[in-house]
């Protein structure tokens, strides 16, 4: 990773304390969703994905850290996922996938370093490119809490501070969900 970063994470999972099919079902994921993991780590909620979307569908994982990307390059060729694909990119420089092409996006304990590091605008930007309207962007986070598991509680968003980040970058928010024993999502749409 370049030093231009200052909250990155590359690596982390948190497989242990999420289960993907709850995260996705969350998130309210159909078939045939082309859908996007915005920072996926090692790829455990994309590849859940990439099942739940069916063979009309796509999951793409898309991630900074070119270890997670060749991680999951071997998970999707091991199990043989046609409809998954693995990409290497600086979601805050920008995404290559093509404009208005997916239906939903996931940021999976991601959001809060773009707000500690003052990247939330290029990253939104970039998101508004490739979502189409009426697509869904779900926010996965660590609940607020101090001495819980997760980033530093300063760091820490409130779903107030994502509801109100969804609405300043043109989605609406459907709902609030806790989920797990630390997380909530929330899930907008973006505005037609
Ligand atoms: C805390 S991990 C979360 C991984 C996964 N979503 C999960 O919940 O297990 C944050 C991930 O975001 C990625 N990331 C951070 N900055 C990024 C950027 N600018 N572009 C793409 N990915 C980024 C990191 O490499 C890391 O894999």
């Amino acid at each position: 990773m370049t030093e231009k970063h200052g909250h990155v994470h590359q690596g982390k999972s948190t497989q242990n304390i999420l289960n993907a099919h709850e995260v996705l079902q969350s998130a309210g994921i159909k078939l045939g969703d082309v859908f996007l993991d915005a920072g996926c780590g090692d790829g455990y909620i994309s590849i859940e994905a990439s099942k739940m979307v069916g063979k009309q569908g796509r999951a793409y994982a898309v991630d900074v850290y070119l270890e997670s990307i060749e991680i999951v390059k071997t998970k999707i060729s091991d199990n043989e996922l046609s409809n998954m694909e693995a990409v290497l990119a600086d979601i805050t420089e920008s995404i290559p996938i093509t404009d208005d092409s997916v239906d939903h996006i996931m940021m999976a304990n991601v959001l809060h370093g773009f707000v500690a590091d003052n990247e939330l605008k290029p990253v939104m930007d970039n998101i508004d490119r490739i979502i189409k309207s009426g697509g869904i962007f779900s926010v996965v986070e660590f609940r607020k809490i101090e001495n819980s598991p997760g980033p530093p509680f300063n760091v820490k968003l409130s779903p107030e501070q994502v509801t109100e980040i969804l609405s300043q970058y043109g989605f609406d928010t459907i709902d609030t969900q806790e989920i797990g024993k630390y997380h909530y999502i929330v899930n907008g749409v973006k505005k037609l």
